[in-house]
């Protein structure tokens, strides 16, 4: 009997629907060959939601999705939807899946490939051998904090107020996650924060600093946000394994991932402490090709692969598809986004589609 799993699909809008489309395929192929079974079930998430219900995120879509192995999102928002309130935007119901979820570690990694080292805006010498991952807080700090909203003062003026704020409870929990993928990767952990001003981040650097005795085997170290921006780009190389906060990661995240050349490569997993996690490209809905066949499906595709691993615990199938990857790109296959001028050479401009059906070429052999 095959193991069967119950997945979730969340198209989204604007490219969604066409890389998600790769990137089940992807999955039934790799399913054949590890013997597994994929009962996928497709609910609606941001505008695509909006237009047929009203909602960015209805009820029955988070109730498919907690009652899933997994959660397989592609992307979310575009132009249409960017003007209506902000309890009815995309993103509103991008926030309340990860809160209904309880999806508190969020991780992108960042990995340069030796292939697309010349689509990196950096100096070859800089980014060669790049290999991090971000750990971002994602159900907490200023993103969901109370007081939140905009409020009118005495003398009759507006005042818009967000709140950074993190427990204990939160923040520990949080660091374990780092501290255990450190030890997993190159044993090195940098937790990045404000703590020069904000007191949440001395809280945060404090609570860190008293986890790392029982992680001994890792080398525990501190930046400022501001600091570790600069030093992103500046060597990188010095980085294995980041931890910070919901907006110090989302800014962080970003430089990350251009690190590498293209967003479009990224995948991300984000995990509770149990229940479906829920995995995603790092690039958004990209409206302005949607539709057009030109979008880059392989982080959709490497977000499945990390479903694989992080959330189904299928390793081997993930592996399978990540080698797929560079199989693609060893032979040439590249979408606009990763076509770097000047190494056109030998490189095949290729569509969304037809780079899944090299895809599917690869996997099967
Ligand atoms: C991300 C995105 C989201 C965030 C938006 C779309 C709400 O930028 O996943 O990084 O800010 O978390
Ligand atoms: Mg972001």
């Amino acid at each position: 009997m095959p193991q069967t799993y119950r997945v979730t699909l969340l198209p989204g809008d604007g490219i969604g629907p066409e890389i998600m489309a790769v990137a089940v395929d992807v999955l039934n192929v790799v399913s054949q060959q590890h013997n597994l079974q994929f009962e996928f079930s497709e609910a609606l998430l941001g505008g695509a939601a909006i237009d047929a219900t009203g909602s960015p995120l209805p009820e029955e879509t988070l109730a498919v999705c907690r009652q899933s192995d997994a959660v397989l999102l592609a992307a979310i928002g575009g132009y249409k939807w960017d003007n209506l309130p902000r309890h009815q935007r995309p993103e509103t119901g991008l926030l309340g899946l990860r809160a209904g979820l309880q999806l508190f570690a969020n991780l992108r990694p960042a990995t340069i490939l030796p292939q697309l080292i010349d689509a990196s805006s950096l100096k070859r010498e800089v980014v060669e051998g790049v290999d991090l991952m971000v750990v971002r807080e994602l159900t907490g700090g200023i993103y969901f904090g109370e007081p939140k909203g905009v409020f009118e003062t005495e003398s009759g003026e507006q005042r818009g107020v967000n709140t950074m704020a993190y427990k204990v409870s939160e923040i520990d929990r949080i660091g374990r996650v780092a501290f255990e993928i450190a030890q997993k990767r190159g044993k090195k952990l940098c937790s990045v924060d404000k703590a020069n001003v904000l007191e949440v981040s001395q809280l945060w650097r404090d609570r860190i600093n008293a986890l790392a005795p029982e992680y001994p085997d890792v080398e525990l170290s501190h930046l400022y946000v501001d600091n570790a921006a600069m030093q992103l780009v500046r060597a990188p190389k010095q980085f294995d394994t980041l931890v910070t906060g919901n907006l110090f990661g989302d800014i962080l995240s970003d430089i990350a991932a251009m690190l590498t050349g293209s967003i479009g490569m990224l995948p991300s997993a984000s995990l509770g402490a149990s229940g479906p996690g829920l995995f995603e490209p790092v690039h958004g809905s990209a409206p302005d090709i949607a539709g057009q066949d030109k979008a880059n499906p392989l982080a959709q595709v490497l977000s499945a692969a990390m479903m694989l691993r992080y959330g189904l615990d299928q390793p081997a199938a993930a592996a399978q598809i990540e080698q797929a990857v560079m199989q693609v790109l060893d032979a040439g296959y590249r979408t606009g986004d990763i076509l770097a001028e000047g190494m056109a050479e030998g490189m095949k401009l290729t569509g969304c589609q037809a780079m899944g059906a090299a895809l599917l070429d690869a996997l099967r052999g």
